[in-house]
């Protein structure tokens, strides 16, 4: 039987608080007062900075036995972690998708620290922000008033939530008990759709093999009438079509699906259909570019994020389900020791843990209330008409200068293009000169490959960008052209 102490040798109090609260008062303040110089400052700096490997070297240390003060850990952040950041917050990050984070996000981020709920259930005001949050979600695509939704990671935990729903309507209620036994389930996509969603596909126990990549047009967009044949080519062979994916706003070029045409085709067929509109379903926030979406609020489920167009700090995906009863039957699991009671803090259901994977969440729904709290839909809108705007003024930019050449149509914010001389393997001197930017610090645009040939790739979703980045853009890929030739 272990000995409960006596109280001389009971242990030190475990209270990791402070003995001087006004140290830590202190401390905060300054963090916050630099930090928000180093934000409000970012075009001051080279867009990344490589982090040497003696600070790599630094960070190499035994798990700490004993603390120390806070103070010198961030002094610790500001040397060795601060100057090498990924650059999402720079005006020149141009590279994947990455959203640049806002004033209201970052004072969300530091309320959600001091809050410290757990948000995968239980009675309290958190629960009831997610809830608005998605509510909201749901009234900005145009979805019904009702539609069930969860915060998560990012899109490809929400698409992977939708392929399971998908799943349990398309198997019934014992597919979470016995798996997906023999069925020969297949799912579509267009060429075009994001690796997410093969991967979704294989965590689901679907197989990856099961989805089927339908050719895109010239424009980068799914051809439904393709769509259509191979749905029905494959119910002959003996398969069980169960979803349709339809991409608003592809990954490479921001190409639309049109989504109306295949929300009619999975009507038809009586499939489900998804929509993974990871940053493209931001547009909707825009009464300029909510149009090219017709067709998003017929889904049966959509994935998209609020960390990307919409500029809530990482992380903030989102999934939204139009029956709220097929979404809790994929997930809700009853266990004794997370009894949802009719009263007390346990009340209050269903929970967010029914409708997702996680049990234990951050409040990620703080900084997204925030967000579209302080910027409002119209200024999320705004952001993405900018955007939108120096993606074609770049275009404009590309198509008059003779070295350079447009891969692909400008559909909204994503810009393909590449040096279309000066090498025997343009691949290969386009790929250097993408490095040499960001090395440079110039410009962070990444790389992607289009019709078999390697583009930069610049994609405008940071809401500090200007017409004058685009053209900074041209000038440091002009010129590390250049060099390479002499
Ligand atoms: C179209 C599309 N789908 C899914 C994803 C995956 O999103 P996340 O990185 O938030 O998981 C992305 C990421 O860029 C995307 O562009």
């Amino acid at each position: 039987m272990p000995q409960i102490a006596a109280a001389n040798t009971a242990p030190k109090p475990g209270s990791l608080d402070p003995e001087d609260w006004d140290a830590t008062r202190a401390l905060g303040h300054r963090i916050l007062d630099e930090m928000i110089d180093w934000l409000s400052t970012s075009r001051e700096r080279p867009v990344w900075r490589q982090m040497p490997q003696e600070a790599r070297a630094a960070m190499r240390l035994p798990v700490p036995r004993e603390g120390m003060p806070v103070e010198a850990i961030y002094d610790d952040f500001c040397r060795l972690i601060l100057p090498y950041s990924s650059a999402n917050e720079h005006p020149r990050m141009m590279g994947w998708v990455n959203g640049g984070g806002s004033a209201a996000g970052l004072l969300a981020e530091l309320l959600t620290g001091i809050f410290n709920v757990n948000c995968g259930g239980r009675d309290h005001a958190a629960i009831e922000v997610e809830r608005q949050v998605i509510a909201w979600a749901a009234e900005m695509v145009g979805m019904p008033a009702g539609t069930s939704g969860v915060l998560l990671t990012g899109s490809s935990m929400a698409n992977m939530v939708a392929v399971l729903v998908a799943r349990r309507a398309a198997l019934g209620a014992q597919v979470r008990s016995a798996g997906i036994g023999g069925a020969r389930l297949v799912a579509y996509a267009s060429a075009a759709a994001h690796g997410c969603i093969p991967r979704a596909l294989d965590m689901a126990g679907i197989g990856s093999d099961a989805l089927r990549l339908i050719p895109a047009d010239a424009a980068h967009r799914m051809r439904a009438d393709v769509l259509r044949a191979v749905i029905e080519a494959d119910r002959v062979a003996g398969f069980l079509p169960f979803l349709v994916v339809g991409t608003a706003g592809t990954v490479d070029t921001g190409a639309i699906d049109p989504l109306a045409d295949i929300a009619a085709i999975a009507a038809d067929a009586k499939i489900w259909f998804h929509v993974d509109g990871a940053f493209g379903a931001t547009a909707s926030c825009s009464s300029r570019y909510r149009g090219l979406l017709a067709g998003i609020e017929r889904a049966d489920s959509l994935a998209f994020d609020f960390h990307k167009w919409a500029q809530v700090p990482y992380d903030a995906g989102c999934v939204l389900v139009r029956d709220p009863a097929l979404h809790i039957e994929t997930f809700a699991q009853s266990l004794a020791y997370l009894t949802q009671e009719v009263r007390g803090l346990a009340g209050n259901a269903p929970w967010p843990r029914d409708f997702g994977p996680d049990l234990s969440r951050e409040f990620r729904a703080l900084k997204v209330w925030m967000t579209l709290k302080a910027y409002g839909t119209e200024g999320i809108g705004r952001v993405v008409e900018s955007g939108c705007y120096v993606a074609r003024y770049l275009a404009a930019r590309i198509e008059r200068e003779p070295l350079l050449e447009l891969l692909a149509p400008v559909a909204l914010n994503i810009v393909c293009f590449r040096v279309r001389a000066g090498a025997d393997d343009l691949d290969d001197l386009n790929r250097e000169i993408v490095a040499d930017l960001q090395e440079a610090g110039i410009a962070a645009p990444s790389t992607t490959v289009i019709n078999g040939h390697l583009a930069i790739r610049a994609a405008l979703f940071n809401h500090r960008t200007v017409a004058a980045d685009a053209d900074a853009l041209v000038d440091g890929v002009l010129e590390m052209a250049n060099r390479r030739r002499t």
